[in-house]
């Protein structure tokens, strides 16, 4: 099986906007240690976490692995106070072209934070979004952080948690009917959002969507998800 990760992904996106406009922003929302924000490659690259875990000597071998870490910029903000705060910020550098969103994996915030990102999304740019598509009930539990859910562990629980962010999938799919939405098949589940017209939708209200078990999604998670194969992410690259 291919192991295909969120960074491939991105970065793929980013190249591909690079070839038509010369120069690409990368946002990502929730970055904790960097783990995924330094290895990407981009013109400028803003990272936003309310409670970054950033040794310095990673930021020194981040720059020394990857030049692009020289153009970084850190907020430590809540993607609520970045997009609030810092709108004239993201403007004034060109607004977004990819955006990944891994922040709060409270469904609800997940569906703020990609409608925020369409404020700002360049034409031809991509919302890209983490833990889309959890693997088990343990990992799928609501909660603020995974250390929340290890106090109090659900049954089957490995240590694995993508929270309900699922569902914003299935919220979005359902009332937005003027974006493009899939959920490529590896990695947890990596979202795509794009303005455009649907491949197909869904039809739950957001209350509807709130009681949605992941029984539900167990049954149903092709269709919920509009899940593709990982390796079709390299098709929706093409189509940009
Ligand atoms: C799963 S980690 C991010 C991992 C990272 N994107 C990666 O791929 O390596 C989630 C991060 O989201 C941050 N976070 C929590 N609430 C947030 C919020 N409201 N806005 C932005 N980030 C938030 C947490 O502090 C945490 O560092």
């Amino acid at each position: 099986m291919i192991d295909i990760k969120r960074y491939d992904i991105i970065q793929a996106f980013l190249d591909k906007i690079k070839q038509k406009k010369g120069k690409v922003n990368y946002v990502e929302i929730g970055v904790q240690t960097g783990f995924c924000f330094f290895k990407i490659k981009a013109d400028k690259k803003v990272a936003v976490d309310p409670n970054f875990i950033i040794k310095p000597t990673k930021k020194i071998k981040a720059y020394l692995n990857n030049f692009s870490n020289f153009n970084n910029v850190f907020f430590e903000l809540t993607s609520d106070d970045f997009f609030s705060q810092k709108a004239d910020y993201i403007k004034e550098i060109g607004g977004i072209d990819v955006i990944f969103v891994d922040g709060l994996h409270m469904h609800e915030q997940v569906v703020v934070d990609v409608e925020n990102s369409l404020r700002f999304l360049n034409e031809g740019g991509v919302i890209l979004m983490h833990d889309c598509n959890p693997a088990s009930y343990a990992a799928s539990v609501r909660g603020y952080s995974p250390m929340e859910i290890r106090k109090n562990p659900p049954p089957g629980w490995t240590g694995e948690w993508n929270g309900d962010t699922w569902k914003a999938l299935v919220e979005l799919r359902s009332r937005r009917k003027d974006l493009k939405i899939a959920v490529f098949d590896c990695d947890y589940g990596i979202g795509y959002v794009v303005p455009g017209k649907p491949e197909n939708g869904l039809d739950f209200n957001v209350e509807e969507v709130k009681a949605l078990t992941y029984d539900n999604l167990e049954q149903n998670r092709e269709h919920y998800l509009n899940l593709k194969e990982a390796n079709k992410y390299k098709e929706y690259v093409s189509a940009l």
